[in-house]
């Protein structure tokens, strides 16, 4: 399976990780999957909140689940994540600090739309320089 063929996959499943967003206040609804080094997938979707502040996106539902599932910080291979956006969409600064800290820096992002356009970038290209303790 070519490298194209593997990110589609995984954008197949945050499609369908998508379908369970909590999102009446915004509307807009984002799908994760997560890929880790085993070749297990987590997955996430963005939860919604009457007090907006406390809102997961889908990226933090989808690492979150993760590490509380016992996967290590660090044992990460790839994530997707899917929303109705023109272009592929970015995820929030939030989530790339999030991702900086239990994700490889090299580990590929794949950003996608529901039209099936997509881009790629790195962790560590999301957010050069990202805080550490
Ligand atoms: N959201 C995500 O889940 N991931 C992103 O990458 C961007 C934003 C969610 C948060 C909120 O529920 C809704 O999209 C609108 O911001």
């Amino acid at each position: 399976m070519s490298l194209e063929e593997r990110y589609r996959q995984l954008i197949d499943h945050a499609l369908r990780a998508r379908e369970r967003a909590y999102a009446p206040y915004s509307g807009f609804r984002v799908g994760c999957a997560l890929l880790d080094l085993t070749g297990t997938i987590h997955y996430g979707c963005n939860v919604e909140n009457a007090a907006y502040g406390p809102t997961n996106c889908a990226e933090r539902t989808a690492l979150f689940r993760a590490v509380a599932d016992g996967v290590a910080p660090g044992q990460f291979a790839a994530l997707a994540v899917v929303g109705d956006t023109p272009q592929p969409i970015t995820p929030c600064g939030v989530c790339r600090q999030v991702m900086a800290e239990l994700c490889p820096p090299d580990m590929p992002v794949i950003m996608a739309n529901v039209r099936g356009q997509f881009a790629v970038a790195t962790v560590s290209e999301l957010l050069p320089g990202a805080f550490r303790l």
